[in-house]
């Protein structure tokens, strides 16, 4: 087994003199000290608005907000910085987008979206589809809870002209095709976007690989600070898109009656942006870099199986999703235990892991549930996290019996 959590768990303020089994990080992750030390040096020896000033210490936070953007952009293996807006988060990400692609779409036009989406990646098409008459379809769901492409024929034509998709779903832990997916949606002439809400987070990423026009993603989830997030996209793209918000900094000029936009990415980053969560979310990539995101997929891929297998032997017990590529996500029932039950008893053993409908009742509605228990480990689990889950699971049925 991987020694990764015992090499690397120090590092996470949050663990120290603590008995804490932190299986919740599809939600939010814990913070390494590196990004919290950041985080504080800003606030103490460069805090000034960026973009503005024109003293010293306004150039210094500048500089550590453009130089987070070249990390991010490298992270992600995209051609230039400049295609890295900086949001709050994937949701916002997303919403850009569906804001932003409005003007492009009219009532024959069709957006492909699927059924194992977060809301994030389905509400704001649904908003869109309202304002515009376009008609949203779904990529249904096998019963291992992978993509059902088999009829991709009907649900990808010419009427297309917007696909989007989560790279990782955040109730089974399916990886999806998304090369595959982007070159299917080019064909038809669609734009194809990527929630990488659970992606960036635990698998590299290379941009231009994946063949992806936009790819959104949470700094929260991938040891980063609240309120930071990223929108990538295609300059061509972004170009030619209209801003989402409007307000300071995102202009070139304005006059009494109208305004002219500045250049991506600042056209997208109206008023004064998350600058210090920004230069976290760097610092947070550094951290992740300097560790090896090859390093932490494997890690999490044999300490999912890990848990697979250990769970499948609980009785009554049911394992949502069997596909084979599949990383850091368990969603599972108990037989005539509801999940906030459990969830409240494995509070008491001090496990943190999510209960509910993870902001997908679509599929939990095609999985026949209302909620689900889920576990989702990061770079600091190890296999007694999931021993000491399993045992508890165990003891809390036997109270049930
Ligand atoms: C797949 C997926 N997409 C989008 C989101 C939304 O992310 P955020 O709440 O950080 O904006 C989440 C959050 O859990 C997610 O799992």
């Amino acid at each position: 087994m991987s020694q990764l959590a015992s090499k690397v768990k120090s590092d996470f303020p949050i663990f120290t003199n603590s008995d804490l089994i932190y299986l919740d990080n599809a939600s939010t992750s814990q913070k390494p000290q590196a990004v919290l030390d950041t985080i504080n040096s800003v606030y103490t020896k460069s805090n000034a608005n960026v973009h503005r000033a024109l003293y010293s210490l306004g150039a210094k936070a500048t500089e550590e907000y453009e130089e987070s953007r070249k990390k991010i952009a490298n992270f992600i293996g995209a051609d230039s910085e400049k295609e890295i807006i900086f949001t709050s988060g994937a949701t916002e990400s997303l919403n850009l987008l569906a804001y932003s692609l409005s003007s492009d779409l009219s009532p024959e036009d069709e957006i492909l979206i699927s059924e194992m989406e977060h809301h994030s990646n389905i509400i704001p098409w649904q908003q869109l589809a309202k304002r515009t008459g376009a008609k949203i379809k779904y990529i249904p769901i096998t019963q291992n809870g992978e993509l059902d492409l088999s009829e991709s024929n009907n649900l990808f034509n010419s009427n297309t002209k917007i696909v989007s998709i989560t790279h990782v779903s955040n109730v089974l832990g399916t990886i999806n095709p998304i090369e595959k997916i982007s070159s299917i949606a080019h064909q038809c002439g669609a734009i194809i976007i990527i929630d990488g809400a659970q992606g960036a987070a635990h698998k590299k990423i290379n941009v231009k690989d994946l063949g992806c026009d936009f790819y959104a993603f949470s700094g929260h989830k991938m040891l980063g600070p609240t309120g930071s997030g990223v929108l990538w996209g295609k300059l061509n793209l972004l170009d030619q898109m209209e801003p989402f918000m409007s307000g300071g900094e995102m202009i070139d000029k304005v006059t009494m009656t109208s305004a002219t936009w500045n250049e991506v990415p600042y056209k997208f980053e109206a008023g004064t942006p998350n600058f210090i969560q920004a230069i976290g979310l760097g610092a947070a990539v550094e951290y992740l870099e300097s560790i090896g995101m090859d390093e932490i997929t494997d890690h999490e891929k044999e300490l999912t199986r890990y848990a697979l297998d250990k769970l499948q032997k609980i009785h009554n017990i049911k394992i949502h999703g069997s596909g084979s590529n599949r990383i850091g996500v368990v969603s599972f029932n108990i037989e005539n235990i509801h999940p906030h039950d459990l969830a409240q008893f494995l509070n008491e053993y001090n496990i943190a892991l999510r209960v509910g409908h993870h902001c997908a009742q679509p599929l939990l509605s095609k999985l026949n549930e209302t909620a689900t228990a889920r576990l989702s480990t990061y770079l600091y689990n190890d296999e007694q996290d999931i021993d000491k889950l399993c045992t508890a699971l165990q003891e809390i049925i036997g109270y049930f019996k």
